[in-house]
């Protein structure tokens, strides 16, 4: 439950066109929804520290949570940003995945051996996890859009200037809900980036070769920061300047208008809003810089925008923030930053590229529901099974998930929130008003019961006391907190190590060797990725099954050791990931090793975290605080 609401806007600015305008425009199913939320305010929830990466003076987070709880917080904290670079799920239908690799085993040298020799990264074994999907309605996207761009405006300084990046899917709707937000007066540029696709399945269809994104620019107020950001000029514009003067320097003559070609050169050519010298991922698959996020956008893209809409010691946001590029640049360029991200994929991602590129910055958890599953994709693709008795119901309509048999009461249709769409997840009187004159309603004569589960709600009592006091239905309504069948699921990891005083170098400190890790999660995952694949292997195309060794060390992706306290915020004095590879990055610092099931550390060890190679982050207690 929030603790409290905060305004979307300071004040409701006089004269502006909030939903109304919209709704003419575009006769905006669910408008009504919307307006009641954002005259509720944003929800505020409680935050928690999980980590702090070095002193950290210049206050920079990386937050698990939904764009608009971050909001809310950092509006209740005062702090405003300068600068928004937003790249939020397009609405493109497609389900990206996480690829998962399984790691090479140090304990097994026939492995290493055999990895070795195929050290083409397609023949390390991989499979994929779902990490959050897009798949929405127009309408729904709409809605959730103008919440989230109504919370980040709210935070965004005087000066502050806003890019979003989409593409043809829902870029032009989301262009009027900008308009409508930030005022049309504040509209800047639409930017096209060119993503030059040059072959592909894209370059074969009968048509004009979809090559770009869009970004559409916008100020808070006409008073913004701007830098002007300079290219090099074409060979063609270069090869004008074909005269020479009596110094030998070549010209250019513009009906009297000389220009020097030096001059020329060193001033630059200033970059117009089509962008087409940024290579994208599909020209550039195998960068450096590629952290293995499906939608991860490159550096010179980010640093471009940053540089031009911001200055040093300003505040960079990115609140979809995905593989941390924004924050990784705006490190790079002296920029504070924030981070924010409903996935643990995407926080874990960034706080490793983070912490290797030096940063310093916390690690924040908001506690608004999201950290109860890793992502909302695979969680609603379990939730039918974590249900006791829910089965699918043809006869209902597409709002209820399904339908319970009882032997008294007959049918029991079930409504679930979809976690993939975060305005559902609040069970508030809004809700229970549809549950109650839409959706009952429509149900056949003879349903008695109905089930609702919610991830949050806004006041227990409140509902009840609405469900009571309307007497409008008999069916009766039972309400079921989904938090407690999704606690259930979450089964820690389990490890056998031991600790030793560290004798393999002179430096002294200890050794950790792990002994055994086993992850009932993982492996029930590689048992289906299996179990699908043999269906679809043939003698032509036979599949060899992943086959996990008794000491299960190839499903650890990463290990830190916390040697200054044994509760509480996490601080990470040692740690190693092992890359995809099976090469060991220490404390940041990439190697050329392999990992050898040890990690090292100076002071002795309180507790120990792993993270498996699907994400999830278990800690054991290693040796008791004596002092
Ligand atoms: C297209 S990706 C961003 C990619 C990023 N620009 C990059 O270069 O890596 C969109 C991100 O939005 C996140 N996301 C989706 N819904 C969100 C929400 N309500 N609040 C915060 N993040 C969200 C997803 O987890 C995903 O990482």
């Amino acid at each position: 439950m929030p603790i409290k609401y905060i305004p979307f806007i300071p004040e409701p600015i006089e004269g502006q066109a909030v939903l109304g305008n919209f709704n003419r425009i575009l006769k905006y199913k669910g408008a009504d929804d919307i307006s009641m939320t954002l005259q509720r305010g944003m929800p505020l929830y409680e935050m928690e520290r999980q980590e702090t990466v070095g002193e950290n003076p210049d206050g920079n987070m990386v937050i698990r949570g939904e764009c608009v709880s971050a909001c809310a917080y950092l509006k209740s904290k005062g702090i405003q940003v300068d600068l928004v670079y937003i790249d939020p799920p397009f609405a493109s239908g497609a389900d990206y995945a996480k690829k998962v690799y399984i790691r090479r085993n140090p304990k097994v040298a026939e492995a290493i051996a055999q990895a070795e020799r195929e050290l083409d990264v397609d023949e390390l074994k991989a499979f994929e996890e779902k990490m959050y999907g897009d798949v929405w309605n127009k309408e729904k996207y709409l809605n959730w859009m103008y919440e989230n761009l109504m919370a980040i405006k709210s935070v965004m300084s005087e000066t502050a200037s806003i890019y979003v990046h989409l593409d043809w899917h829902i870029g032009h709707y989301v262009k009027i809900l900008l308009d409508e937000i930030l005022g049309e007066e504040n509209f800047q540029r639409e930017i096209i980036w060119d993503i030059q696709v040059l072959s592909g399945y894209k370059t074969i269809a009968p048509n004009w070769v979809r090559g770009h994104d869009t970004i559409f620019y916008y100020s808070k107020s006409e008073n913004r920061v701007f830098n002007k950001q300079k290219q090099p000029h074409k060979q063609e514009y270069l090869d004008r300047f074909n005269k020479i003067d009596k110094d030998g320097r070549k010209y250019f003559d513009g009906r009297g208008n000389i220009v020097y070609l030096d001059e020329a050169i060193e001033k630059g050519k200033a970059v117009g809003d089509v962008w087409s010298d940024i290579m994208s991922f599909q020209q550039n698959a195998t960068a450096a810089e590629k952290v293995d996020y499906s939608t991860q956008k490159p550096e010179a893209l980010l640093e471009r925008i940053i540089k031009a809409s911001s200055n040093e010691g300003m505040i960079v946001a990115d609140f979809f923030g995905g593989s941390g590029v924004t924050a990784a640049v705006a490190n790079k360029l002296g920029r504070k930053f924030i981070h924010c991200d409903i996935g643990l994929n995407s926080i874990q991602t960034t706080r490793d590229r983070l912490k290797a590129d030096g940063a310093e910055f916390d690690v924040l958890e908001i506690k608004d529901g999201v950290q109860l599953y890793r992502n909302p994709v695979q969680t609603m693709d379990k939730i039918k099974s974590l249900i006791p008795g829910l089965k699918n119901e043809d006869s209902l309509d597409s709002f209820w998930e399904g339908a319970i048999s009882d032997s008294k009461l007959g049918t029991i249709p079930v409504y679930v929130p979809n976690l993939m769409d975060s305005s559902s997840k609040l069970l508030d009187v809004v809700l229970m008003n549809r549950i109650i004159h839409q959706a009952i309603p429509d149900l056949d004569n003879n349903i008695k019961k109905v089930i609702v589960y919610y991830v949050d709600i806004t006041d227990e009592a409140e509902i009840r006391k609405f469900i009571a006091e309307d007497d409008s239905t008999t069916v009766e309504i039972e309400l079921r907190d989904l938090k407690m069948i999704l606690d259930d699921v979450i089964i820690g990891d389990y490890a056998e190590f031991h600790c030793e005083e560290n004798t393999e170098t002179l430096l002294g400190g200890y050794m950790l060797t792990i002994d055994k890790f086993v992850s009932d999660r993982v492996l029930s995952k590689i048992a289906e990725f299996n179990q699908k694949a043999l269906l679809n292997s043939s003698e032509k195309k036979p599949y060899k099954p992943i086959i996990i060794s008794d000491d299960g060390l190839e499903l650890i992706e990463f290990i830190s050791v916390d040697s200054t306290s044994s509760e509480g915020e996490w601080h990470s004095d040692s740690e190693i990931k092992i890359d995809k590879l099976g090469y060991v990055i220490k404390n940041g610092t990439k190697t050329k090793e392999f990992w050898n099931g040890k990690i090292s550390c100076e002071k002795k060890p309180l507790r120990l975290k792993i993270r498996n190679i699907c994400g999830d982050e278990t800690v054991w207690e290693v040796c008791r605080n004596e002092e």
